[in-house]
């Protein structure tokens, strides 16, 4: 069975010490969650305020990207190792808005896929359509194509706990979520095609839906058989709502506990 991921996507959002108060407040306002994996993705400089301030409770920290290199002459860049040094358990890999903004290809996934491994780094691998795409009735051609290129050649036993994220780009930052069973339709797809790589390891890969992921979408978002948490922007970057949706999958995560059992 799948547990439930929330993750907490800043962006460029929160100084260290906003950080750290972040972070505190998130301490006492946590609710017990058995079923559901947390973490906070905060600017390569709030890293430390981060695994700091959360030392010792249920939310773990990652970085939003990760340089494929380890070391040398590339301006600008963080390596796997500085990333694990700091305290970081995850990193996440192609989000559309490096794709977008900075020109991340999915040659460059799947190197920073490689370096992620080196160090012993969760990877969240993002993938998604434009809104001309999904228009163009493209979809799950477009995941296809950035999931075979993306992962390309690694192996089951490589890919073992392995995050993957569905995040339609017409749907982040954009207030317009992907209705429950558009997520539902590309996620099994995203399935699908891991099963085709990786074999029956894919069934405990955790795919998690990201765009506009609020308190109230979450809960039918997250009933979803495909949908096994969610990478949050928006809705992360303050306690009540990051909260209110991590209850949200509690409560998802419990109801599939239950119906594991009774199977
Ligand atoms: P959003 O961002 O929740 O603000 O739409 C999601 C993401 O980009 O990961």
């Amino acid at each position: 069975m799948r547990k439930m991921f929330i993750a907490g996507n800043w962006k460029l959002n929160k100084t260290a010490r906003e950080t750290a108060e972040f972070a505190a407040s998130l301490r006492r306002a946590l609710p017990p969650a058995a079923h559901t994996e947390i973490a906070v993705f905060p600017a390569h400089t709030s890293l430390a305020a981060a695994v700091e301030a959360l030392r010792g409770s249920s939310v773990g920290v990652g970085a939003q990207d990760v340089a494929w290199e380890d070391s040398g002459a590339f301006t600008g860049e963080v390596s796997g190792a500085m990333l694990k040094e700091a305290g970081c358990r995850y990193v996440i890999i192609g989000h559309s808005e490096r794709r977008q903004l900075f020109g991340e290809t999915d040659k460059a996934v799947n190197r920073k896929l490689a370096a992620a491994l080196r160090h012993g780094l969760t990877p969240i691998v993002c993938v998604g359509e434009t809104l001309a795409e999904r228009d163009a009735n493209r979809t799950l051609a477009v995941l296809d194509w950035q999931l075979k290129e993306g992962l390309k050649g690694f192996t089951a036993e490589q890919a073992a706990g392995w995050v993957l994220a569905y995040e339609p780009v017409w749907a982040i930052g954009t207030g317009r979520n992907a209705t429950p069973q558009q997520a539902q339709e590309a996620q099994a797809f995203i399935r699908g095609f891991l099963i085709k790589q990786f074999g029956q390891a894919a069934e405990a890969m955790r795919i998690q839906y990201g765009g506009s992921v609020k308190p109230d979408n979450a809960a039918e978002l997250l009933s979803q058989p495909d949908v096994d948490g969610a990478l949050v922007g928006g809705a992360s970057l303050e306690v009540a709502p990051f909260v209110a949706i991590i209850l949200a999958a509690e409560r998802a995560g419990t109801s599939r506990a239950a119906a594991a059992m009774n199977r």
